[in-house]
């Protein structure tokens, strides 16, 4: 375990989704996306080469795991294994603070993480904007947790430029209450539910175009730090990709009757004066843009139909980089 190095990774939320990949096994999205990272939920792993070792073993949160979920990382690993020419096995150990599979992009900050620990176990040596190609491989939203603050997703023209560019530090007024309405694993994960809305629903070409317009816009409201600009286009962009899910056969709803109820109350509040905007991912929890300033009110006034527990605020997120073992 002598050459085990750590490398933390920050979720991230998309402002602007990624649903649907053009290529499958290199994961080349249909469209750009644009997400803000967060820094209250993130992913820490460390690798170590070892050829005392047969095979490669991953502990996630302190379990090993099965042969299903270590052969998933262990293919992730090659990919920088044969960059480097090694044919050593690994040991990964990887800590979630974030909910697994929960739609709360564990994908994203685990993936990167993988990558960032993989990239300085093999001594690749690799820029941010490969170590973002390698990710990307990995998870498509991992794409995007190699940067901090807001980041888009280039679909780019071949594996070679489908990689993440900070587009915006995020070091004004903005962060995200994030609402916990369910942590458990959802039963469809993005990978399935993408692919099942890319083959079945009669909606998906009017999201691809629509979110290209999308994206123009939020760039520029980013540019001038227009906070209801942005949160508008975000709700909007977010409820478009669950239209199309909609359109699923069978159809796709990722949503509990407690995302609901959080809807409506960041529109109640909308009307009460407090600019917020919510968002949903693969999954139940509802994430609700706000200033970073007013996340406390908007805390307190959903204390009223969820716990303490339920309720985390979050500012941006920073690069990933290496923590103390
Ligand atoms: P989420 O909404 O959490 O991103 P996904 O369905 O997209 O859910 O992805 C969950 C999958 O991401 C897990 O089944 C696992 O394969 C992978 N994953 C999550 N955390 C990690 C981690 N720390 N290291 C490696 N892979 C991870
Ligand atoms: C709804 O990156 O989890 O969160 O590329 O198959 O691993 P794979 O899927 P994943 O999909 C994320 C979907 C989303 C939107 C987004 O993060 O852009
Ligand atoms: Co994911």
């Amino acid at each position: 375990m002598s050459n085990a190095r750590k490398v933390r990774a920050y979720t991230n939320i998309a402002l602007i989704k990624y649903w649907g990949k053009r290529d499958d096994a290199l994961i080349l999205p249909t469209s750009s996306s644009l997400s803000l990272t967060l820094d209250a939920f993130y992913t820490e792993t460390a690798v170590s080469f070892d050829a005392s070792c047969e095979k490669d073993t991953f502990y996630l949160n302190d379990k090993i795991q099965d042969e299903a979920a270590t052969l998933k990382v262990s293919r992730f690993l090659n990919l920088f294994r044969e960059t480097a020419g090694l044919k050593t096995p690994a040991t990964i150990r990887s800590t979630n603070y974030v909910p697994t599979a929960a739609g709360l992009a564990s994908s994203a900050s685990g993936m990167a993480a993988l990558a960032g620990a993989a990239n300085l176990a093999t001594g690749l040596n690799l820029s941010p904007q490969e170590l973002s190609i390698f990710a990307r491989q990995g998870s498509g939203s991992a794409t995007r947790s190699v940067y901090g603050g807001f980041v888009e997703w280039q679909k780019g023209t071949s594996s070679a430029d489908s990689y993440a560019v900070k587009v915006d530090d995020a070091d004004w007024d903005i962060g995200m209450v994030v609402v916990v309405v369910n942590k458990k694993q959802k039963e469809l994960s993005s990978r399935e539910g993408m692919k099942q809305t890319v083959t079945t629903s009669p909606f998906y070409s009017g999201w691809v175009e629509s979110t290209a317009v999308d994206l123009v816009n939020i760039k520029k409201a980013i540019r001038d730090q227009d906070f209801e600009q942005v949160g508008e286009i975000t709700e909007s962009n977010g409820m478009k990709m669950h239209g199309t899910m909609l359109g699923a056969n069978p159809p796709i709803s990722y949503w509990e009757p407690d995302s609901v109820v959080a809807m409506q109350l960041v529109r109640q509040l909308r009307k009460q004066g407090i600019p917020c905007y919510f968002t949903m991912d693969a999954g139940p929890n509802v994430k609700v843009l706000c200033r970073l300033s007013d996340s406390q009110k908007i805390k307190t006034a959903f204390l009223n139909y969820f716990n303490e527990e339920q309720l985390i605020i979050s500012g941006p997120g920073s690069d990933l980089k290496e923590v103390s073992l």
